[in-house]
């Protein structure tokens, strides 16, 4: 199909209905000198986006423990609204794993929907003595 000359082609379209986690807009002094985005910004708010399903999991603190993939599929640019979905895969004693999908709509008005990372993330329930921490039943945290 022709797309009408002043528009982008849409490439994608954000998840259905699923809520991202976190929507975060990158601004000018989170890129570099190429006008791109830092991956390092962008892997500080995917662990931040992978931490929140993990912490309400764990009902309590939790610490990174490991990156376990990662994957820049495309380039964010300052200004793409960013949308952070974030989806736990694995439950371990004391561990819990979440794979976390990022969107940008780099033009809203246009409806450019592009996927830009996906990653998996490992966290470890911890104590207040920072070690680890066995998980609560999941059960109890329905019940509550
Ligand atoms: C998180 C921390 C408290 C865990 O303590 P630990 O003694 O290393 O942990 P353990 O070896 O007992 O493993 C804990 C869990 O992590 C899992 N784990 C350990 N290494 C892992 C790895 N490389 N990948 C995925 N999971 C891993 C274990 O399988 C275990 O899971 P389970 O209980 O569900 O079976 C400790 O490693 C720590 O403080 N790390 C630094 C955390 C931090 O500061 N993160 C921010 C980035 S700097």
């Amino acid at each position: 199909m022709t797309q009408p000359e002043n528009q982008t082609p849409s490439t994608t379209r954000l998840p259905e209905g699923k809520m991202p986690v976190l929507r975060m807009m990158p601004a000018p002094s989170d890129a570099n000198v190429y006008g791109d985005v830092f991956g390092g910004w962008i892997m500080a708010q995917v662990d931040v986006a992978g931490s929140l399903p993990a912490v309400r999991r764990a009902n309590g603190r939790v610490a990174t423990i490991a990156v376990n993939s990662f994957l820049f599929k495309n380039p964010v640019f300052v200004g793409d609204l960013l949308s952070f979905y974030a989806d736990i895969v694995k439950v371990g004693n004391t561990s819990i794993t979440v794979y976390v999908e990022v969107y940008a709509e780099r033009n809203r008005l246009q409806t450019n929907v592009v996927k830009v990372t996906e990653a998996t993330l490992t966290y470890v329930a911890t104590g207040a003595d920072r070690k680890p921490r066995q998980l609560p039943p999941l059960e109890a945290l329905i019940a509550e």
